[in-house]
This record gives C-alpha cells, sequence and structure tokens, in this order.
C-alpha cells in the first residue's frame, strides 16, 4: 500500500491565487517540494509570510505585499511562478516578472498568458527576459486559447477574480487541476463557473477573503505508482488516488493487462499476464495526459510487441529515451513519435533524468531492470515527487538515495 500526497500543480497554482487573497490562507496536503518552496521563496520576496506548520499545513499571508517586482533569478527555475504576473497586476496595478523556467520539454512560451492578460485590459513589455506590466484594474474579456493550455486558464482565472465585469475563457483546459483552483477561488469568495469545461465564466468580485482548503491528490504520482507495480509485476494498492483523476492511463493499463480495481480510497493494480502493447497519443485532458507518457514508455519497453507513442502538446518531449536505451530498451523517436520493439529484458545502467516524468519514466524502469541502475540529476525529481524513495521502499523496492559529497 501506498499513499499518494498532494498534486504538485495543483499546489503551485493555488498557491499563486492565495497571493490574490488578503489574509491568512492555510492550505491542506502541498507536497515538500522543491517547486513549492521555490514559490515560498518568491512569495517571501513579495512580503508574504509563508511556512509549513507543524501539522504540515501550509500557511500563507498576503495580508500586505511589500513589492510587485517578483526575483526574477527564482522565477527563472519554474514555469507557474509567472502566475504572479496576474497577480501582482491586479494587487498592485503593476507588477515585474521574468520569464519562467521549468523543464526543458521545448520551447513553452508565454504568449497565450500574455495575450489574454492584455485582452483583460493591461498592457505588458518585455525587455531583457522580464516582463513589465500596467493596469488600472483588470476588466472583463472574451478570451479564445488557442490550445487549452492549463497554466494559461490557470493564470487568467485568477487574474480576472477581481476584474470589473465578467470573464469567459474558450477552449480553456479542463484539467482536475483547473476544477480544483475554481474550488479553491470560489471558497475565497470568486465567482467562477463552468471549470472543468471548455468555457470558463469568471464574475468579478471586489474582493476576496481567505480560507481553508485541502489540495487534491497528485495524479501523476499516482500513475507513477501504479507503473511501477505493473512492470514489476505486483499487486499494490494505490490510497489517496482519485481513480476519476487518473481515467485515461487506467484506461491505456488495462490495455496492456494491467488489471485496476476501485478499492476504499484509491485503487488496486495488478498484472494479469504479460504487458500488452499499445499505442498512445498524449492529449490535453481528458486525453491521456503528456505527462505520463515517459513512466508509461518505460513499461512499454518490456510488452509483447510494438507501441508508438506519439506526443502531440510538446515539441521535445522525448529526451528520456535515450536513458531508455542504455538500459536495453529498444526505442527509437520519429519526430513526435516514439516506435517501442518489446524486449525480454532491461538491464541496470547509469542513467540520467532528463527532466521530472523523464526521471519518472528512469525509475519505473530501474525497478524492474536486471541488476543495479544508478541514477543521477536526482534534481528533477525532487521537483516533483516528494519521498519517492521511501514511498518505493515500503513497497518492496530495493532502492537507496546516496548523498552526494
Ligand atoms: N503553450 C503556448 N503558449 C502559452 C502556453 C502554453 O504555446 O502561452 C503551449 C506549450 O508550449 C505546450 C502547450 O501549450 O505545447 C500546453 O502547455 P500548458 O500551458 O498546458 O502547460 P503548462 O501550464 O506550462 C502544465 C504543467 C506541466 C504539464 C502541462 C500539460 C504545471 C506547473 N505544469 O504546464 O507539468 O506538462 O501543464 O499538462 O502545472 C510536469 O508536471 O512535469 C509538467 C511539466
Amino acid at each position: 500500500m501506498v499513499e499518494v500526497g498532494g498534486s504538485k500543480n495543483d499546489s503551485v497554482a493555488i498557491m499563486a491565487g492565495a497571493l490574490l487573497v488578503p489574509g491568512k490562507t492555510v492550505l491542506h496536503n502541498v507536497p515538500h517540494i522543491r517547486d513549492v518552496f521555490t514559490l515560498m521563496e518568491i512569495f517571501r520576496h513579495l512580503g508574504v509570510k509563508t511556512d509549513f506548520r507543524p501539522d504540515g499545513a501550509l500557511e500563507i499571508d498576503a495580508t500586505r505585499l511589500t513589492t510587485s517586482e517578483a526575483p526574477h533569478d527564482l522565477v527563472r527555475k519554474m514555469r507557474a511562478s509567472f502566475n504572479v504576473l496576474g497577480v501582482l497586476l491586479s494587487r498592485f496595478g503593476h507588477a515585474s516578472v521574468a520569464m519562467p523556467g521549468g523543464c526543458d520539454i521545448g520551447a513553452r512560451p508565454v504568449n497565450f498568458h500574455v495575450k489574454g492578460l492584455e485582452q483583460l485590459g493591461c498592457r505588458l513589455h518585455l525587455e531583457h527576459g522580464i516582463y513589465t506590466g500596467e493596469v488600472r484594474r483588470f476588466r472583463g474579456a472574451n478570451i479564445v486559447l488557442e490550445f487549452p493550455s492549463a497554466g494559461a486558464t490557470q493564470h487568467l482565472m485568477i487574474a480576472a477574480c477581481r476584474a470589473s465585469g465578467k470573464t469567459i475563457i474558450e477552449n480553456a483546459a479542463a484539467e482536475p487541476e483547473i476544477i480544483d483552483l475554481a474550488d479553491f477561488l470560489n471558497a475565497c469568495g470568486a465567482h467562477i463557473y463552468g471549470a472543468g469545461t471548455a468555457s470558463i465564466c469568471i464574475e468579478g468580485v471586489e474582493e476576496l477573503h481567505p480560507t481553508e482548503f485541502t489540495v487534491i491528490p497528485d495524479r501523476l504520482q499516482a500513475g507513477t505508482f501504479a507503473l511501477a507495480a505493473a512492470i514489476t509485476g505486483g499487486d499494490i494498492t494505490i490510497r489517496n488516488a482519485v481513480q476519476d483523476h487518473c481515467r485515461p492511463v487506467l484506461a491505456k493499463m488495462r490495455d496492456c493487462n494491467i488489471e485496476v480495481t476501485s478499492v476504499e480510497e484509491g485503487y488496486r493494480v495488478r498484472r494479469v499476464g504479460k504487458i500488452g502493447a499499445t499505442d498512445i497519443k498524449t492529449m490535453p485532458h481528458p486525453g491521456f495526459p503528456t505527462d505520463m507518457q515517459q513512466p508509461f514508455a518505460a513499461l512499454l519497453t518490456l510488452a509483447d510487441g510494438v507501441s508508438m507513442i506519439t506526443e502531440t502538446v510538446y515539441e521535445s518531449r522525448f529526451r528520456y529515451t535515450t536513458e531508455l536505451a542504455r538500459m536495453g530498451a529498444d526505442i527509437r523517436v520519429e519526430d513526435r513519435t516514439a516506435v517501442i520493439h518489446g524486449v525480454d529484458r532491461l538491464t541496470g545502467a547509469p542513467v540520467t533524468c532528463t527532466d521530472l516524468r523523464g526521471g519518472a519514466a528512469v525509475v519505473v524502469a530501474g525497478l524492474a531492470a536486471e541488476g543495479q541502475t544508478e541514477i543521477s540529476g536526482l534534481e528533477h525529481l525532487d521537483r516533483g515527487y516528494e519521498g519517492i524513495v521511501p514511498k518505493l521502499q515500503s513497497l518492496g523496492a530495493n532502492v537507496t538515495r546516496t548523498p552526494i559529497h
């Protein structure tokens, strides 16, 4: 049995939302991971008091912000930090925030965020990698996203909360984290309707008030544990996982002879027979999540047959495949498709985490590989997986973390 922690992508979005709220917000189930710590550091630079309480809850007291300039070096470390731009504009009427960083999985521009904020009435200016903006007060607008971007949907939802009038975001992202962010903001007094559909309506309010809120479990962490069980022929129960959030991944696992059954507060994963081959195409939610194609590819390296993974969300999210190849995987990438011929065995090798989910792929593969796998670049895993080593150990995996001196 393994328990899944709170969602990284939900936590960092809700934390940005909390910055909009004067007063003390209390968030439960926020994971202790690097991206959360980086965002807390950014908040402290803005004058916000934030800390984990002894009971594990995260407190954010954004009663008073002292500056509208986010520390550029910290913002560049992660993607979700860019959401503070909309918040600072909403609270100060001006802001200065650098282009964000995050995993190296493609170009990752911020043009949808910028265009949407401008449609809400703000003037933005990019110079030396830093966006500077001004707005008297955001005003409601009809925004049509070119692609259902999770980040842009979250950013614009947050920015529109205190706008004058009504904002509609069309072609919005529909991930569980979007619904949860709307639930959080509504608990703070916002008026958001339609989150989880392609059209979200935000009726602006004058002010938000603090609340206490619990972040949803991490569906990507749950999926990673499910794949770890599948590749090793295990039989595990994943507690605190919401099956509905994991549906696209679990459906594909069933295609591969992995049995998934509901149990109280989660689901049980068990392999029945040989790993079947399958084809995957990543899509915005509720399609197959781009964040899961990497650990799923690890499973398919040992499948009985040929599988194809087509990545449609990011242009270069296959760097991890060279690491799997070091372990004996037969995997070739052509353009946006990886073709995987299942092999009988993987063998342990020195490999690197190329990015967060690429790290999950080599961990999953390493669990099934014969002999020892040595994984470097753990700083990527630390951005998103809380306590992955003890959790895998508790499932019976032979895995240790060696401190680097
Ligand atoms: N895009 C643009 N312009 C924009 C925004 C996005 O062209 O202004 C493109 C991106 O380049 C990408 C696509 O739209 O090709 C989708 O990007 P999206 O905005 O949905 O991604 P994100 O919000 O930057 C979040 C997660 C990612 C996850 C994606 C897709 C966070 C902090 N990050 O990123 O998570 O892959 O949604 O679901 O929420 C991860 O957890 O490993 C991770 C990278």
